[in-house]
């Protein structure tokens, strides 16, 4: 007979080579804290409502505790065949409190466990990925603070041709507005996905009368799952997180892409710090932006993720399939991702040096002006579209001419633009031009200073449900917990 847990009725053993095909232990065991929270709980209910012994609960808690403190303090080794973090726990257990260890999984099954942990962990990466956001939201908002001081202006773009100059710190906010919808949207996943599967058990519920709200507020869910096969099969809580990381990536990846090209030199609006730079072994004279380029490279790796991940899911009929298995890679990959990532920026952002003469002096190119020579035309009365084409035949002239727009002769201004004279030209800023755009959300110095103090309002994280209890914690707990919970 096998002598796996659930041996009893093969035979023979599985074969080695599937069995080391189909293991999550390399994978899952990083789900230790969470697996051993949630056991606590189920051990708690489970003699709450007279299914254990108080004596068997106790034994059962001392050792679950007893092994958090041993994982905690590295003194774990996990089975090398075991094959799975569920199944190598209870071994453990076995080993060291012996046959009582066979009570804990009553009522339960490993399709609501591995789905209840998945909640747990990703609670944790949460709590983590928000606090790293918000420190960059702080970097964000500190550069665009610093930068609206010192007025710095720079050319915007679009389509990567100089479009019109903007200031820096609007630029900087633009990137912090991003940045802050993926944490509001980190956040609004975790508070709709903050349901324990703990009670489904296989798919269909139990006949042990199990009490599915006490493991969850146990947990700090805000209740259980409504349906017990939802309950397994539900991965949707971990394709939002996807979609989470992949759009955050994207972000990063925009940022970072914009900082590789403002440190060629052919911007050269940035500089790169020496220790955040890397060399080339053939020409001694390169400094790469290479960490940019592995944020901008791995945005690509989280949006692999998402799609593959989907692509596990569209077949699957109800209710757990091994196929969900997958749910480890997928979220280990995209949360040590966008954790690498995270961090990665922020270092970067404080290594990332802005060369404001470079910025200024690209940014004072007259033909960026051009529509501003247009809106002039327009408050003398002419129409949009006919100072369009006036002023796009001026901007022919200087090109051909090889000056700028303020520089043009009386009779080619007048012969194109009867409107204009060469000295309404040669009046045209880029501070001008940015001033000039005081409408909500635009450039202008007042503008920007409005939303930089609106974006401090928004500095401070949204709320999250707790992060996951410990075992220990889990264990003494006062019951019922009605009388100490929200
Ligand atoms: N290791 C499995 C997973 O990660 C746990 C659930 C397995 N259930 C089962 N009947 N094989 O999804």
């Amino acid at each position: 007979m096998s002598d796996k847990a659930w041996g009893g009725r093969f035979a023979r053993d599985t074969d080695r080579g599937l069995a080391a095909f189909a293991r999550s232990l390399p994978l899952d065991r990083r789900l230790w804290p969470y697996d051993l929270a949630l056991s606590a709980a189920h051990v708690r209910m489970l003699a709450h409502r007279g299914i254990l012994s108080q004596a068997d609960a106790d034994a059962l808690l001392t050792g679950l505790v007893d092994l958090e403190r041993a994982f905690a303090a590295g003194e774990v080794e996990l089975p090398e065949e075991g094959e799975d973090i569920h199944l190598a726990i209870e071994s453990l257990l076995f080993a060291r409190i012996g046959e009582v260890a066979g009570r804990l999984h009553t009522g339960r099954s490993r399709n609501d466990q591995v789905a209840t942990d998945l909640h747990l962990y990703l609670r944790d990466a949460a709590h983590r990925q928000s606090a790293a956001l918000t420190d960059l939201l702080g970097a964000l908002w500190e550069r665009s603070r610093q930068a609206l001081e010192q007025g710095v202006v720079v050319p915007g773009y679009t389509h990567t041709q100089r479009a019109q100059p903007v200031l820096l710190a609007h630029l900087w906010l633009a990137h912090f507005d991003a940045l802050e919808r993926d944490r509001g949207r980190l956040a609004d996943l975790v508070r709709r996905a903050n349901r324990s599967p703990l009670g489904a058990a296989a798919l269909a519920g139990s006949p042990h009368p199990l009490d599915a709200v006490l493991t969850a507020r146990l947990l700090g869910f805000d209740g259980p799952y409504d349906n017990s096969l939802d309950a397994v099969a539900d991965r949707d809580f971990l394709v939002e997180y996807l979609s989470f990381a992949a759009l955050c990536g994207v972000h990063l990846s925009r940022m970072a892409d914009e900082a590789i090209l403002w440190t060629t030199a052919e911007f050269g609006f940035a500089a790169l710090e020496d220790d955040a730079a890397f060399g080339s072994s053939l020409m001694p004279q390169k400094k790469n932006p290479e960490a940019f380029e592995h944020v901008r490279a791995r945005a690509g790796r989280l949006t692999g993720v998402l799609a593959g991940f989907l692509a596990t899911l569209k077949g699957l009929p109800l209710a757990y399939n091994s196929d969900l298995q997958e749910s480890h890679h997928a979220l280990y990959t995209a949360a040590d991702t966008l954790d690498g990532m995270l961090a990665a920026v922020r270092r970067l952002l404080e290594a990332l040096v802005v060369q404001p003469e470079r910025m200024a002096q690209a940014a004072s190119d007259p033909l960026m002006l051009a529509t501003d020579a247009a809106d002039l035309l327009v408050r003398r009365g002419v129409p949009f579209r006919t100072a369009h084409r006036q002023v796009g035949e001026l901007v022919a002239e200087a090109a051909a001419r090889g000056v700028g727009l303020g520089e043009l002769a009386a009779d080619v201004v007048a012969a194109h633009a009867p409107a204009l004279t060469p000295a309404d030209l040669a009046r045209l800023t880029a501070q001008g031009a940015v001033a000039a755009r005081a409408t909500h959300g635009g450039t202008a110095p007042a503008r920007v200073a409005e939303a930089l103090e609106r974006a401090r309002a928004r500095l401070a994280p949204p709320p999250l449900p707790p992060p996951p209890p410990r075992a220990a914690d889990v264990a003494h707990t006062p019951l019922p917990l009605e009388e100490v919970s929200r």
